[in-house]
């Protein structure tokens, strides 16, 4: 019988979590995140091992905003030496976690046999995870898939998550659908084969010991509650980055924290000295007002302010005042 790692953190950051997304979830997304909820566990995007080793912008990679805690580190590689050197940096940085993705089907992961591909071999996946345990004291978990193209059984999946729990890894997130590796581009493997939350109950029931959360299609708060009840843990993706503000009472409803509602003017108006000292070190108002974006909707003129905001914000000159209005119009209609 596999046991749950003596190396697990007393804690249930992980009841529900915000997934890694390319391109969604960068560190302003991130903030924006952190001013809805406190706890809910935030990981980065996917960084290649190799990526950081031969990096010369390593502090930029790696960097986040303190507030961001607790934050997971979402790496990607297939070489248990450039792993473990990424997650001695992760910690050293002060990351509370390191995620391994052996989920993306991408065509670039899969040339660099990373990512979905590796879960074909669980052996290579044992001695990173081993690895990378051995040089860091934080949690080591694995995000992956329910199989890949050929290797998609119940007792394939068992094999391979038994295998990663003996090499120590602390958490599994398992992505509720295969992916087809020939065939099917990303976006299409994160919609055409379809969800089977049946095989991760049956994962979660045959390794009562270890520790199992849901990803896909969780839509809501409710649904995440519901998943509760079976698996330990549930992460959120593209319903959290497309609708940030439907998730603004999970500190209290999945956390059991007392209840402090906010409003989306008042989420802008907290994040304007982040978004005024993002100018001043040579970024620009778009990097925040991307995903601001997102938590205009269900209010009066919604799409109207969407629209000046978007085109506002990507002028070269474009400053801060564009989000205090931004932030008057929504107060203005008691949002
Ligand atoms: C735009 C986008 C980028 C993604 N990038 C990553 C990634 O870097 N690493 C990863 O493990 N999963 C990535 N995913 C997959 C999500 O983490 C998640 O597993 C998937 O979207 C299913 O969850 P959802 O139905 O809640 O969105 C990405 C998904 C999207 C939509």
């Amino acid at each position: 019988m596999i046991s749950k790692s003596l190396n697990k953190k007393a804690n249930n950051n992980y009841r529900l979590s915000i997934a890694p997304m390319m391109d969604c979830t960068d560190r302003h997304f991130r903030v924006l995140m952190r001013q809805i909820t406190n706890k809910a566990l935030l990981y980065t995007e996917m960084i290649v091992a190799k990526a950081l080793h031969y990096s010369t912008k390593r502090e930029q990679l790696l960097d986040f905003n303190p507030i961001e805690h607790p934050i997971s580190l979402q790496l990607g590689g297939d070489n248990p030496s450039l792993l473990s050197e990424a997650a001695q940096m992760a910690e050293d940085w002060g990351y509370d976690e390191i995620n391994l993705n052996i989920g993306c089907p991408s065509p670039k992961v899969k040339a660099g046999n990373f990512g979905a591909s590796l879960m074909a071999h669980p052996e290579i996946v044992a001695k990173c995870i081993e690895k990378m345990k051995k040089s860091t004291k934080i949690p080591i978990t694995v995000k992956h898939r329910l199989g890949i193209d050929h290797l998609d059984s119940d007792s394939y999946l068992l094999k391979f998550v038994d295998h990663l729990a003996i090499a120590g890894a602390d958490r599994f997130i398992v992505h509720a659908r295969k992916a087809w590796l020939k065939g099917l581009n990303p976006k299409q493997n994160r919609t055409i084969p379809p969800l089977q939350y049946e095989r991760v109950r049956k994962l979660k029931e045959n390794r009562p010991n270890l520790i199992v959360e849901l990803n896909g299609g969780l839509k809501t708060i409710d649904d995440c509650l519901k998943a509760l009840n079976i698996y330990d843990g549930t992460m959120v993706g593209r319903a959290a980055y497309n609708h940030p503000f439907i998730w603004n009472t999970i500190d209290s409803k999945v956390f059991g924290e007392e209840e402090k509602i906010i409003s989306k003017s008042k989420i802008i108006q907290q994040l304007i000295p982040y978004a005024q000292s993002n100018l001043e070190n040579n970024g620009c108002l778009w990097d925040i007002s991307k995903h601001i974006l997102k938590l205009i909707e269900k209010t009066p003129g919604a799409k109207f302010i969407r629209q000046e905001l978007s085109e506002k914000s990507q002028k070269k000159k474009a400053d801060i005042s564009i989000l205090e209005n931004v932030a008057q119009q929504l107060e203005a209609t008691g949002h």
